[in-house]
């Protein structure tokens, strides 16, 4: 099953950041349906692609966000940002090799889901604490 965006849980209270998840987690449901019918390779090549410029520019604008309104999850945020970046630049480097294979695959999945439930749910949602509910804004 794919993963539903689910404001409770998931909002951060910056409509630019939530947009931003829900554009994550629409392109992780395409990869998660894909692997499911086995199409995992060509929509991997894709999604990478996808995933190393999302750990830049929204990576930056999030931490800038969290910076910016002294959000006390903001190392932490940092840091486990830092560890996806590296993680994605290790697959991308496979993809480059020409060496991408089903251990990738299904670990990029499972890195994904996993951001998506925690990462996202805990850290990120650290943000509405520091400024209310400015979701409208
Ligand atoms: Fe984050």
């Amino acid at each position: 099953m794919g993963i539903a965006w689910n404001a409770d849980r998931m909002s951060t209270g910056f409509k630019l950041v939530d947009d931003q998840h829900q554009e994550l987690i629409r392109r992780f449901n395409e990869f998660h349906d894909a692997m499911a019918h086995g199409k995992g390779q060509a929509t991997a090549i894709r999604l990478l692609g996808f995933l190393a410029e999302y750990t830049e520019t929204h990576f930056k604008c999030e931490e800038e966000c969290m910076t910016q309104h002294r959000c006390p999850a903001a190392i932490s945020n940092l840091s486990a940002h830092n560890g996806l970046r590296r993680e994605i630049a290790a697959v991308k480097g496979h993809i480059t090799e020409g060496k991408l294979s089903l251990a990738d695959l299904v670990k990029v999945e499972q890195m994904l889901g996993n951001w998506i439930q925690t990462h996202i749910c805990t850290i990120d949602v650290k943000l509405r604490e520091c400024v209310g509910d400015r979701s409208h804004s």
